[in-house]
């Protein structure tokens, strides 16, 4: 039987809770569809720093490298380590040393969630550069906290950072509906920019079958809201992907929908896969949070692994769940419990099952 192994960190608050409950569905997944996953837990969290003077061992990233892939929670507590210490020293770090550049975030209304607009048949897929651009930290202060005092942070763009996201867009385009977005602000960033621009160009030439559409980003924000579901892959830069994927999360009903991968697409070393949203203190403990964002995370993860049978069955048992509307955690109105959730997505799975297996 194909074994994977999966280096599970649950990290803070909620992403505890929802990674379990994650966990839970995915290895009915694994019982389905006949395969195994094998997994390590790794107690890497803000708790670990408190103990430990740091967010992982040393060795962490050499322990991960011998994985398939990484599901993680989330990690912060700010009331006992700064958010610049806990992301520092953990997530960012992994995204680093894998290579991770693509940052895949799936953006549609499940059946039976209202979303906040009135177009509700879109499915975009948001494709945000995940290592350089704006947020490369190339910069610095010179004369600090006078009046002279000037800051410079420069966004750097490599010719192969934007040809390696944009091809990936295009695979991406070309296995849905065939159309693809390129986000830029070439109009007012004439060098960065434009390079993407004419990246864009040339690499199209590979894709005839993908058709391009350029957007400035003000204009594609303005379209997730008003045309929604004229948009299917959209690729953009750190920043301007950072703030249309808040959007894209919003448009689909809020943090307790918003997945993600975090893809080197070569495959060396391992991928990530996330919930978009943080470790909730507010929340924590209640077992009250939202797993559907963790779920989704968790399919695009055997998605990853080719395991598109057993993806496909977490996404359409979710979607029958969030359509039936009887079992809702709080932040969808409901009064339903984390796991209370991961059970009626497990009930649905075992119950398509014996459709399948009787048909
Ligand atoms: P957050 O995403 O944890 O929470 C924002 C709001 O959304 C809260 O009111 C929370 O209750 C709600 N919420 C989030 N996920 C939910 C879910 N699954 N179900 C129901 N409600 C949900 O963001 P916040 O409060 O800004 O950050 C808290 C901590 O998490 C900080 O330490 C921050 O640095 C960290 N963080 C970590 C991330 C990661 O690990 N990738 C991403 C974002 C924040
Ligand atoms: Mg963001």
């Amino acid at each position: 039987m194909k074994t994977y192994k999966i280096a599970v960190i649950p990290g803070d608050g909620i992403g505890v809770e929802v990674i379990n409950a994650a966990w839970n569905v995915l290895r009915v997944a694994a019982d389905h569809f006949g395969f195994a996953l094998d997994s390590t837990e790794l107690d890497w969290s803000c708790n670990y720093y408190l103990k430990h003077g740091r967010m992982m061992p040393e060795d962490g990233i050499e322990q991960l490298r011998e994985f398939d892939a990484i599901l993680l929670g989330a990690v912060g507590w700010p009331d006992s380590v700064p958010d610049s210490v806990s992301l520092h020293g953990l997530l960012l770090p992994i995204r680093k040393a894998f290579d991770l550049y693509a940052n895949v975030r799936p953006h549609r209304l499940l059946a039976g969630v209202l979303g906040p607009l009135r177009t509700p048949d879109f499915d975009i897929l948001c494709i945000r550069e995940n290592t350089e651009g704006e947020y490369c930290g190339a910069g610095g202060r010179l004369h600090q906290g006078t009046p002279e005092e000037v800051a410079v942070e420069t966004a750097i763009f490599t010719r192969r950072g934007v040809e390696r996201i944009l091809r990936f867009g295009f695979e991406q385009a070309r296995r849905r509906r065939g159309r693809l977005a390129s986000v830029t602000k070439s109009n007012a960033q004439k060098f960065t920019m434009v390079l993407w621009d004419e990246v864009t160009e040339t690499v199209s030439c590979d894709y005839p079958d993908v058709e391009v559409t350029r957007y400035h980003v003000d204009a594609v924000a303005a379209r997730f809201i008003m045309q929604p579901d004229s948009l299917d892959v959209v690729v953009a830069s750190n920043l301007f992907g950072d703030i249309l994927t808040d959007i894209g999360a919003a448009i689909q009903g809020g943090l307790g929908f918003a997945a993600s991968a975090n893809l080197n697409p070569a495959g060396r070393g391992p991928s990530m896969f996330e919930p978009v949203h943080g470790s909730a203190p507010d929340l924590a403990g209640h077992g009250k949070a939202n797993p559907l964002a963790a779920l989704w995370s968790g399919a695009l993860m055997l998605e990853h692994l080719g395991e598109y049978l057993g993806s496909r069955a977490i996404l359409e048992a979710m979607e029958k769940v969030t359509a039936a509307g009887d079992v809702k955690t709080p932040d969808l109105g409901g009064t339903a419990a984390t796991n209370d959730v991961a059970n009626a997505v497990i009930a649905q799975m075992r119950v398509s099952r014996l459709e399948h297996l009787s048909s």
